[in-house]
């Protein structure tokens, strides 16, 4: 982005006839945008976009999407590209530092990750004082947002040094918190990390392993894993990093920045929606049930949605969900499964995009469509999946967190459009 503009926009106030000339900047890509910082000092206006649809929050390096042509891309590299031929920690690195690494920084940032896949140990006690049944997003929140109390010798957030021990804390911990929140659940010991093992298959091992036995992840349930969290590493400016962006933007430390990301991320509308497709899927039931839901969800009065349909930004194929729709069909003949919900899903999507309404309103399968079909086909328990969203999104919410603290512009603060009484007079109680 150029700091000098050479286009501008003219605003004019058609009842005072006052204009001002806003600046327009050019991106790299996508649609330029026009600056409206002045515009209150100028005019004596904000401008207003609850839900932030045509608002441009940051400007930012990292992640690229074209919504239109359903386009995403990491540092310029295309998601398609990185799930293919590259891996979750290259694509870790290549989100924080900006460049794929070479072989060396490779097995140095490999090896310190590893370095902090333990948590401490006083953590234990802190599972232990949820109930058996807890939602894991909701030990989650928790469990993280405490980290910074066991962690506080690097969360200086204005130390370069300390904001990169923190991302590479939380990139390594994170799987091992997951996992302890599973193993919590189920009533089995915690797993120690394995430091011999990859990122995602250490993260099955701790998952799915028991002390009682020696077993290994399988290598194709680990890459498959390792795709899963390529596919969910970052999407740019949607709620939960937004969020994340805000809550930092106070300079609070990274531990409870990310916390505040993982609670916006469980909401259905959100990271929440893969646990919610499988509801609705095993809701439906059958392929003779399918018209009368996607009756439900095209009706106005009924709050009913095709779950995993739909995206705020792409207009196209989400490319995250054509990558995973094939990986389900990896895992489901890897496991020797036949998931009749995968069935379900095929038909549901085939007569959902033949439909007018999904059609003209531009509703495509999004990431989360078939992303539960292959998480339960690994075992994890639908209440997971949106733990597993988190675990993989943290590289991108600190990736971001860590771009915005480079280069700080004060605290996210926005302005509103007052609709509630103007100044009036306080009534005592006893003449209430
Ligand atoms: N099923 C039925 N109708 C839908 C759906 C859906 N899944 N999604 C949008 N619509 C309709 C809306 O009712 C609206 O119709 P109208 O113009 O007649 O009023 C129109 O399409 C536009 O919808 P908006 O709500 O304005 O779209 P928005 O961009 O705000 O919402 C969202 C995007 C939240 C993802 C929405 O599509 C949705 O709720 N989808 C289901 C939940 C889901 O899958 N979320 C995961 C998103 S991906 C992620 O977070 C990783």
């Amino acid at each position: 982005m150029t700091d000098a503009p050479q286009k501008t926009f003219t605003l004019t106030n058609d009842q005072t006839g006052e204009s001002t000339k806003l600046p327009i900047l050019d991106g790299n890509d996508g649609p330029s945008v026009i600056d409206v910082r002045r515009l209150y000092g100028q005019l004596g206006h904000f401008t207003y976009d609850p839900g932030f649809r045509a608002t441009g929050s940051c400007d930012s390096a990292l992640t690229y999407i074209d919504g239109e042509q359903g386009i995403l891309l990491h540092r310029g590299y295309a998601i398609e590209d990185l799930a293919a031929r590259s891996d979750y920690m290259e694509v870790c690195y290549l989100l924080l530092h900006g460049e794929l690494p070479t072989g060396d920084q490779k097995t140095l940032f490999e090896s310190t990750i590893t370095h902090h896949t333990m948590v401490h140990d006083q953590i234990n006690n802190f599972f232990r004082g949820f109930r058996r049944d807890a939602h894991p997003m909701a030990i989650m929140c928790g469990v993280v947002g405490a980290l910074s109390a066991f962690y506080h010798d690097h969360t200086d957030v204005n130390s370069a040094e300390d904001r990169l021990i923190s991302a590479h804390r939380l990139i390594a911990k994170m799987p091992t918190i997951a996992a302890m929140a599973y193993k919590y659940s189920c009533g089995q010991p915690f797993m120690y990390p394995r430091n011999d093992l990859g990122y995602a298959a250490n993260f099955l091992h701790m998952t799915f392993g028991v002390p009682a036995e020696s077993s290994e992840p399988d290598p194709i349930l680990a890459r498959a894993m390792d795709k899963i969290f390529i596919l969910h590493a970052d999407h740019e400016q949607n709620a939960s990093t937004s969020t994340v962006r805000i809550a930092g933007s106070s300079g609070a430390n990274p531990y409870a920045v990310i916390a505040a990301g993982i609670a916006s991320l469980w909401g259905p509308a959100h990271g929440g929606a893969n646990e919610a497709v499988l509801s609705m899927l095993d809701e439906i039931g059958d392929k003779s049930r399918i018209n009368e839901f996607v009756k439900k969800a095209k009706d106005p009065d009924d709050s009913f949605r095709l779950m995993g349909f739909g995206h705020r930004v792409y207009k196209n194929f989400d490319p995250r969900a054509k990558i995973m729709k094939e990986t389900a069909d990896e895992v489901l003949d890897l496991m020797g499964m036949s998931d009749p919900r995968l069935e379900l899903a095929r038909e549901l999507e085939r007569i959902a995009l033949e439909d007018d309404y999904f059609v003209q309103r531009k509703l495509y399968p999004n990431v989360d469509f078939y992303s539960g079909i292959i998480l339960k086909a690994m075992g994890f328990p639908t209440e997971m999946f949106t733990v597993l969203f988190a675990m993989a999104r943290t590289v991108g919410w600190i990736s971001q967190w860590k771009e915005m603290m480079e280069n700080p512009d004060g605290i996210f603060r926005p302005r509103q459009l007052y609709t509630g009484h103007k100044h009036r007079p306080f009534v005592d109680l006893p003449k209430r």
